[in-house]
């Protein structure tokens, strides 16, 4: 069963910053979930809400903000936004990147990035899982490159991820845990999609999904798993 760091360690260090990610690294964690948008100079930034206001110093839409201007604010004091080649740099393939698009102007970026890394830098593309809930953003990717491996992102409707999902040939759905049953997940399972639910961080919990046998756990606290 996967161990996927969610934001990173947010359990232990601010969520989508290089120390969170670090920390899953050193947890030995098998994947690193985080978010991304685009800037307004067309760079990947790792955030997960479209304005800065929550997590920095700063105020803000992170589209509205170029990248100079994004580094000049703090996460907690110290911690800089990262782009999310610089967080590619930092896992080195040391673990797999589910790289969760958060607006449908990323994608194409992302596609390039990654292509980059594979082409360039001799990266594997299974080092890479690019999920969404924007289900038009995951068929473009599929679209661009059908060799990036794809997870789509559910809280309402399991059986129609699942039509999806088999639609743009995902590797797997992820579902909020709530969603999921031992039955469920077998089924899943049997159309060769793997599951990997989200954001399960209480002990009973994460005892419960894991007697559904799912095949990863993304969590805020990667060692519970
Ligand atoms: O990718 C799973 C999970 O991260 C989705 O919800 O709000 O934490 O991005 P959120
Ligand atoms: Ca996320």
């Amino acid at each position: 069963m996967l161990k996927i760091a969610h934001r990173g360690a947010k359990g232990y260090e601010p969520e989508n910053t290089f120390v969170s990610f670090q920390k899953a690294l050193d947890m030995q964690v098998d994947g690193i979930e985080l978010d991304v948008h685009l800037s307004a100079d067309g760079e990947i930034i790792v955030i997960h809400d479209e304005t800065i206001d929550r997590t920095t110093n700063g105020k803000g839409f992170v589209n509205a903000l170029s990248l100079h201007e994004l580094k000049a604010f703090r996460i907690n004091g110290t911690h800089e936004i990262p782009t999310l080649a610089a967080v590619f740099d930092l896992v080195n393939q040391n673990c797999f990147i589910n790289i969760e698009l958060k607006s449908y102007e990323v994608t194409e970026k992302v596609v390039s990035l990654l292509e980059k890394y594979v082409t360039k830098k001799g990266w594997k593309y299974d080092r890479f899982l690019v999920s969404s809930f924007d289900w038009n953003a995951l068929q473009q990717v599929a679209f661009l490159n059908d060799k990036i491996p794809i997870g789509v992102l559910t809280e309402t409707d399991l059986d129609l991820a699942l039509a999806f999902a088999k639609f743009i040939q995902a590797k797997s759905i992820h579902p909020h845990f709530h969603l999921l049953t031992q039955e469920n997940t077998a089924k899943m399972q049997q159309k060769d999609l793997q599951v990997f639910p989200w954001t399960i961080n209480e002990l009973e919990d994460i005892k419960k999904i894991k007697t559904f046998n799912v095949n990863g756990i993304i969590t805020d606290f990667p060692n519970r798993i």
